[in-house]
């Protein structure tokens, strides 16, 4: 694919990773790009580079545009490999190049790549001149590590904001009307589920100074670009990053011999009675950032595990660890299981919600062995109940 103009001498040059299944934990079946943005004014800048496989890819899309010798800029608003792995190899072919960034952005890139390069460090509000354009930066510590800052371009109304606002999608096409509304909503919804969900605080500063600015196009560093969805991404952000959820309720559970998805099945039966949609997924089928998804959106979170060892089975464990890292908040609690003898799994997913701060309206359900009728009836009951809690 050739360099794609977003404004007039702007162009998209990343690289297209359709290959990539597994970014750090998440799971990304439509694989994703790395977006790199090249601007060409009195003097010329690039925008992030790629994955450190995919930099001759970009580089030929360089070439189409400038010779590399005359990149003035290259600017760094985020360190993690994905945008800076081929900024060594850039370096060689742009060796006149500053490195545009933030003081933490120029501590972590010393740390991953032991080069003496020439920075211009860059506060929030700082500008750099390009001639007719100038690009503005803003420090968005954390979202998503603590180097990460936005580049404006306010003459373009153009924000590029790296993983802010990204999916992992890899397309032959660049803009958000050009794939829909459905999926890149989805795919923009996994990602902050997996990736930002933790930093909303952060985000919603993000999001008070993006609203501040005239904006006409969001290009993140992965995915499609926004043009024509910007009101509908600003505005699920914000849900996002405040915590607000629908009253949905997700049962998440594991099960040995049938007797935790039994109560997983009835506690489904008794939140459906009170109204609520329920979504149930299981541990040996639904992989866990997918499973987020689902989290982001659920007000009630139903966690269940059989006991093994003393102890919650190990996928449950990956789960909640997984889920603790990710910080959702304003969710109401559940914790279920079964056991032969002792039945600390249950008590052990009690801890863990209450650790996340969680309200727990219900008590657990924890029965030994097979639950007899009596015993779903009452977890049906608390299914129940917790519905009309919600
Ligand atoms: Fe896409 Fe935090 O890197």
């Amino acid at each position: 694919m050739k360099p794609v103009e977003i404004k007039p001498n702007i162009y998209w040059v990343g690289g297209i990773d359709w290959d990539l299944r597994y970014f750090h934990g998440y799971l990304t079946p439509r694989g994703t790009t790395y977006n790199a943005y090249l601007i060409v004014d009195e003097k010329i800048a690039l925008v992030d580079t790629v994955k450190h496989y995919l930099f001759d890819e970009m580089l030929s899309r360089i070439r189409e545009i400038v010779d590399t010798t005359r990149i003035d800029y290259l600017v760094v608003n985020h360190v993690e490999m994905d945008h800076s792995g081929s900024i060594p190899k850039v370096m060689e072919v742009a060796p006149q190049a500053r490195i545009v960034t933030s003081n933490k952005g120029k501590k972590g890139l010393e740390r991953h790549y032991k080069k003496d390069w020439d920075y211009l460090i860059v506060n929030s509000g700082d500008e750099v001149n390009l001639g007719s354009r100038t690009l503005k930066f803003v420090h968005t510590p954390m979202v998503h590590w603590p180097d990460s800052m936005v580049t404006y371009i306010p003459e373009d109304k153009l924000l590029l904001p790296n993983d802010a606002f990204g999916q992992h999608i890899a397309s032959a096409v660049r803009f958000d009307d050009e794939l829909g509304w459905d999926i890149i909503h989805e795919e923009a919804a996994k990602y902050y589920a997996n990736i930002v969900l933790p930093y909303g605080d952060q985000v919603n500063k993000a999001l008070d100074v993006v609203s501040q600015l005239p904006v006409e196009m969001i290009a993140p560093s992965h995915g499609l670009i926004w043009r024509s969805y910007l009101p509908e991404i600003l505005r699920v952000y914000r849900r996002w990053a405040n915590h607000e959820t629908e009253k949905k309720a997700l049962i998440v559970y594991d099960t040995m011999w049938g007797s935790t998805k039994k109560i997983a099945l009835v506690l489904q039966d008794g939140l459906e009675q009170a109204g609520i949609p329920v979504t149930t997924r299981f541990l040996q089928t639904s992989h866990i950032s997918e499973i987020m998804l689902d989290v982001l959106i659920s007000k009630a979170i139903l966690i269940g595990t059989p006991t093994l060892n003393n102890g919650m089975l190990p996928s449950v464990s990956a789960f909640l660890t997984y889920l603790k890292g990710l910080r959702p908040k304003k969710r109401v609690g559940f914790a279920f299981g079964s056991y032969g003898w002792g039945g600390q799994g249950a008590k052990e997913v009690a801890a863990v919600i209450k650790e996340m701060g969680w309200e727990m309206p219900e008590n657990i359900v924890n029965f030994q062995y097979i639950p007899d009728d009596q015993e779903l009836q009452l977890a049906r009951e608390a299914g129940k109940k917790l519905g009309e809690a919600i």
